[in-house]
């Protein structure tokens, strides 16, 4: 079953991909005003005084091991303090975590940590192995689920809780996963079992238990509630696709379980407090045989393969396929190989059980994962709910993460029951909203409005579609992108994590970036600018243009009359993110002082307890002025800026005229950068504890710019984060989670 040897792996970056090449309208018609035009007071420059953090010190705040055992969900306590009173901090290129002066931000859980008494202890040489039971790799997406003193699911707990961490991925620089094998390991086909294991291994999510000791946030070595999920966990499929025919496989010839989450990016949790997990460039880590289209000659896959960016002859991410005979690497070979009708005797549907958003029970470890099919299939970011409306459906807001891509929503069949917050068999209560409801995406029109039109075999677009027959549901549920194809959703920038503003319940969108935004497009990839995706112009990293939307923005959205249930939105842009010195007419629509500004937007979660908005960067436009960085923002509402049209003259010399609509401009008191990571990092993942007061966040693959040929000299490591803050054996660089905490005990943000 393994390829020919002499194929070549797949280095691209898989965050910066797009198969979408259909026709959809855009949206550039200029219609009137539908916003009136606001002057703003700017603030001067803010001070800096920023702390250097790095070390595994921590500092006493004196909290107390007092844990309450809850019985009613938390509310967000109103703000008694100004929230974002503190200095902000400078962009910075020094391989350090900063924080504003009077914050303490501390190391507590990375790559290879042992997750049971008898694991050892790291040592970060490349010779570690049993990472089942170690914290993986590219820690990303989080969530925070309380403990009681008594060790019970606790909504109220502020000093004991897990940490659910999803793993994403491994560094990889021409060659897989170099920091985890001693030499470097193999770059070349077939590659030994022994490191296909170790990267199968460190992928998934885990459940990790945190407390707060004498004033110190730690991780619990022994906690029995520690957990990993790799990427041959066992899962059940649950929804429309569950014993579809897409996914018999021969693990599971009835199409009811796969094996494994891969490639997790964003999280969510359910109002019935469980921890969802989004699956994302999950697509590269498979591959098909030079020959594959030939073998499944007449059939309708080749189109839904191709969608998703399986080609034949393609190369895998990481060459799993070659690691042995034994099934549990000949999966990762998605040809049609076996002489079934229906692939129970192949693994030619393996890739139909990977994309989703899968659900897991924090506490309690008898219980399997569950793929939420309803929910679509895709690029998968984070799952963000709805405010919960007793008598009402629940909303789940999703983005697809590839050029070009789609945002959706699934409206649940079931209204919420306030008395399914308390439970104690959370996957029984996402059974009942997560199984059973409708999936719509998004269309954006150019006077702000926008519609979610269902997917469905009802919409006659989708029944008649001609690139593609969908059989049923579970077949729309599948091949969600060619579902949206098929009714003309509107193509975004990337669609990154989403959130929800708990004051108001309106959706914000990261739209991180877009190289094929073009005012001249050319080929079936490139578009141009459109209202809700406006900008396409040239920003120079030192002297390398990069062209398109290199900056990315955050759009937001606010649902018509019936809220969560609703089929028509408006929308506007609540920042466009650019360096502050480009072009305020054309780039820096949002006014973004130094003190404010930033590029490629991704992780974004509201907090709970303060209702900041926290905005994290994954960039590659501005690094040469900074590394990724974390900001707090405290916005305002669709509809409170003005509206702007663009003029764009193309090649040609015709004119395009673009007209969008610009958030308020934040202050200086509305938006500050709070965080600026190590080098060659990435910012991702937030949570909190219900009062606001320690948050943990994700530092994602520091150094991943070393080349591999380097491994054996630290010093040409482009960063050794966190040893170089004295967390942990060996130099070479790990992702973690770091907890801040403010020094005077307050609330983080304040
Ligand atoms: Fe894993 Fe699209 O970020
Ligand atoms: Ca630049
Ligand atoms: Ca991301």
């Amino acid at each position: 079953m393994s390829k020919s040897n002499d194929k070549a792996l797949s280095f691209v970056d898989p965050d910066d991909i797009g198969y979408n090449d259909t026709k959809n309208d855009h949206f550039s018609t200029i219609l009137d005003a539908r916003l009136s035009r606001r002057s703003l007071l700017r603030g001067g420059a803010a001070s800096i005084a920023s702390a250097f953090v790095g070390s595994s010190m921590l500092t006493a705040c004196g909290g107390s091991d007092n844990v309450a055992t809850p019985t009613t969900p938390t509310t967000p306590t109103a703000p008694t303090e100004k929230l974002l009173g503190f200095a902000p901090v400078a962009k910075s290129l020094l391989d350090s975590v900063i924080v504003p002066a009077g914050y303490t931000a501390s190391i507590i859980y990375a790559l290879g940590d042992p997750l049971t008494a008898t694991t050892a202890a790291y040592k970060n040489d490349g010779t570690d192995t049993d990472y089942e039971n170690r914290a993986g790799d590219h820690h990303d997406g989080m969530e925070w689920f309380g403990l009681s003193a008594d060790g019970k699911a606790s909504l109220t707990s502020v000093d004991r809780g897990l940490l659910g961490v999803n793993h994403e991925a491994t560094t990889n620089e021409k060659q897989p996963s170099f920091f985890l094998h001693a030499n470097g390991g193999t770059a070349s086909l077939p590659r030994p079992a022994s490191e296909v294991d170790k990267e199968t291994a460190i992928h998934g999510v885990s459940f990790v238990e945190v407390r707060k000791v004498n004033g110190k946030w730690e991780y619990v070595k022994d906690s029995a509630f520690n957990r990993r999920f790799t990427c041959l966990t066992d899962m059940e499929l649950s929804g429309p696709v569950r014993g579809s025919a897409l996914t018999f496989t021969k693990y599971s010839p009835t199409g009811v379980k796969t094996r494994g989450t891969l490639n997790n990016c964003g999280t969510g949790k359910t109002p019935w407090n469980s921890f969802v997990t989004g699956e994302e460039n999950w697509a590269g880590y498979f591959t098909r045989n030079a020959t594959d289209d030939t073998a499944r000659s007449g059939e309708k896959s080749i189109a839904a393969l191709k969608r998703y960016g399986s080609s034949q002859g393609g190369a895998s991410r990481h060459g799993w396929e070659t690691g042995g005979t034994d099934d549990k690497y000949a999966r990762w070979n998605i040809s049609k190989l076996g002489t079934s009708a229906d692939g129970k005797d192949d693994y030619r549907n393996e890739m139909n059980g990977m994309g989703y958003i899968v659900e897991m029970d924090p506490y309690d470890k008898a219980k399997p994962a569950k793929k939420r099919t309803a929910l679509g299939r895709f690029a998968h970011e984070s799952a963000a709910f709805s405010k919960a409306v007793a008598g009402k459906p629940l909303a789940v807001y999703m983005g697809d993460d590839s050029r070009n891509e789609y945002i959706y929503k699934f409206v649940s069949t079931a209204n919420w029951d306030a008395a399914d917050a308390n439970t104690t068999n959370p996957l029984a209560i996402g059974d009942k909203y997560l199984d059973s409801g409708k999936l719509y995406a998004a269309q954006f029109n150019a006077d702000g409005t926008g519609k979610w039109v269902e997917l469905t075999l009802s919409n006659a677009q989708i029944a008649a579609y001609a690139a593609y027959k969908f059989a049923d549901q579970a077949d729309i549920c599948v091949n969600s992108r060619l579902a949206a194809d098929a009714i003309g959703a509107t193509k975004m920038d990337r669609p990154e994590w989403c959130s929800v503003n708990p004051a108001n319940g309106e959706i914000y969108y990261a739209l991180t970036n877009n190289s094929n935004r073009n005012i001249n497009p050319t080929g079936s990839s490139q578009l141009a600018p459109d209202s809700a995706n406006p900008r396409a112009y040239t920003d120079m990293k030192g002297t390398s243009a990069q062209n398109g939307n290199p900056n990315g923005h955050i759009l937001r959205m606010k649902e018509g009359a019936e809220g969560s249930a609703a089929l028509s939105f408006t929308w506007d842009v609540y920042l466009f993110a650019a360096e502050a010195s480009a072009d305020a007419g054309k780039i820096n629509l949002s006014s973004l002082t130094n003190d404010q500004d930033m590029s490629s937007p991704d992780g974004l979660a509201f907090s709970p307890a303060t209702g900041i908005c926290w905005i994290q960067t994954d960039d590659g436009a501005y690094t040469d002025v900074t590394n990724c960085m974390m900001l707090a923002g405290l916005p305002g509402q669709v509809g409170d800026g003005e509206k702007v049209t663009l003029n764009y003259t193309k090649s040609d010399g015709s004119t395009l005229a673009v007209t969008t609509y610009v958030g308020k401009k934040p202050s200086a008191d509305t938006l500050k950068r709070f965080l600026v990571g190590p080098s060659a990092c990435e910012i991702t993942g937030l949570a909190e504890t219900p009062d606001g007061k320690a948050m943990f966040v994700n530092i994602q693959h520091p150094g991943e710019t070393t080349a591999a040929a380097n491994i054996a000299d630290p010093s040409k490591y482009t960063s050794q984060w966190p040893s170089n803050a004295g967390y942990g054996a060996g130099k070479r660089p790990r992702s973690a989670t770091i907890v801040i905490t403010k020094n005077d005990g307050g609330r983080i943000g304040s």
